[in-house]
């Protein structure tokens, strides 16, 4: 076992639901939470299709399956995390949610609790300076669908301690994934790399360049991509494209990341991809 013997999760979506199901796997004690019953059970109903489709495909033993989900506890209070060696936060892509969170979780947990965001994009810094433990901080960004991607990029905030890294890099490998450690930079590598792709795809769309279909086969086909960038963007989901675009063109001051306005146009219309059954294609 390992450093972490307990964690709370902060936000039951579609990236903490995958996080509690890996931190699971590696026998940690998990409390997913969310504000509302619900948003809870739909994380857990996710954690409990993908254990289904594990076992289905003689991957894992039911009994295997049964005993990561009874690791996995609903909380829908942050005073859950008084007693966890460590939260990692995945709520919304907002600064003003994300800072209120580790405010208050700053005054739950003892000094020694150490906190990691799976942020896509926001500074690692800004969010450990909400803190009073900027040394126990650090960024924890997983990539979905978390169950089944093996990086998690590892963020150094510019107070994080080595301690923290090591033990954050550890926990990853206990998890089944390979860390990879960065700076903090808006958007770090993999957003730095992956948005701006996605972000000239919806332009490819919106200027007419291409039909959606057209432009996902050709980076299939033509750079050999699991799936077409305007179906990931679906799968990641439009509003946060949108914000980690925001972060980027904000963080950098540099027009060449400004965000598409059909991105923007569909975020406004609440068609933000998998999640609400409509995105660039239909679910
Ligand atoms: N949970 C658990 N397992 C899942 C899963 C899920 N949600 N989705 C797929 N899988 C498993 C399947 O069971 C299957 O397992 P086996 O190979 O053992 O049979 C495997 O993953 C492949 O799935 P499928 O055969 O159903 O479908 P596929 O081959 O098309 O793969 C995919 C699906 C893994 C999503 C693949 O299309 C892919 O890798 N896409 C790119 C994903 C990507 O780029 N993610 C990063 C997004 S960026 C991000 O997350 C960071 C950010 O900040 C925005």
């Amino acid at each position: 076992m390992g450093n972490f013997k307990s964690l709370l999760v902060v936000g039951a979506g579609q990236m903490g639901a995958g996080i509690a199901q890996v931190a699971s796997q590696a026998g940690i004690d998990v409390k997913l939470n969310d504000l509302k019953e619900e948003y809870v059970n739909k994380g857990l109903g996710g954690i409990h299709t993908s254990l289904e489709r594990a076992v289905n495909k003689l991957k894992i033993d039911k009994s295997y399956a049964e005993s990561v989900l009874s690791r996995i506890r609903p909380s829908l209070t942050l005073e859950d995390a008084a007693d966890v060696d460590l939260v990692i936060e995945a709520a919304v892509e907002n600064l003003a949610t994300k800072a209120n969170i580790f405010q208050q979780l700053d005054q739950i947990c003892s000094l020694d609790t150490v906190f990691a965001s799976n942020t896509s994009s926001i500074p690692i810094t800004q969010l450990a300076g909400c803190t009073n433990r900027p040394d126990k901080f650090i960024g924890m960004h997983f990539m979905n669908p978390v169950p089944v991607m093996k990086l998690v990029e590892v963020i150094d905030g510019l107070m994080t301690s080595n301690e923290t890294r090591e033990q954050i890099i550890q926990l990853s490998r206990e998890m089944g994934k390979d860390p990879i450690t960065v700076n903090d930079f808006p958007g770090f590598v993999s957003n730095r790399v992956l948005m701006p792709m996605i972000n000239e795809a919806v332009y490819s769309v919106y200027e007419g360049v291409a039909t959606v279909d057209a432009v996902d086969t050709i980076m299939k086909l033509g750079a050999n991509h699991p799936m077409g960038p305007l179906a990931l963007a679906d799968l990641i989901g439009l509003d946060t494209c949108l914000a980690i675009m925001e972060v980027l063109y904000d963080g950098f001051g540099d027009s060449k990341y400004r965000p598409c306005p059909l991105l923007r146009k569909f975020v406004q219309a609440g068609r933000l991809g998998r999640k609400t059954g409509m995105g660039f294609y239909d679910y």
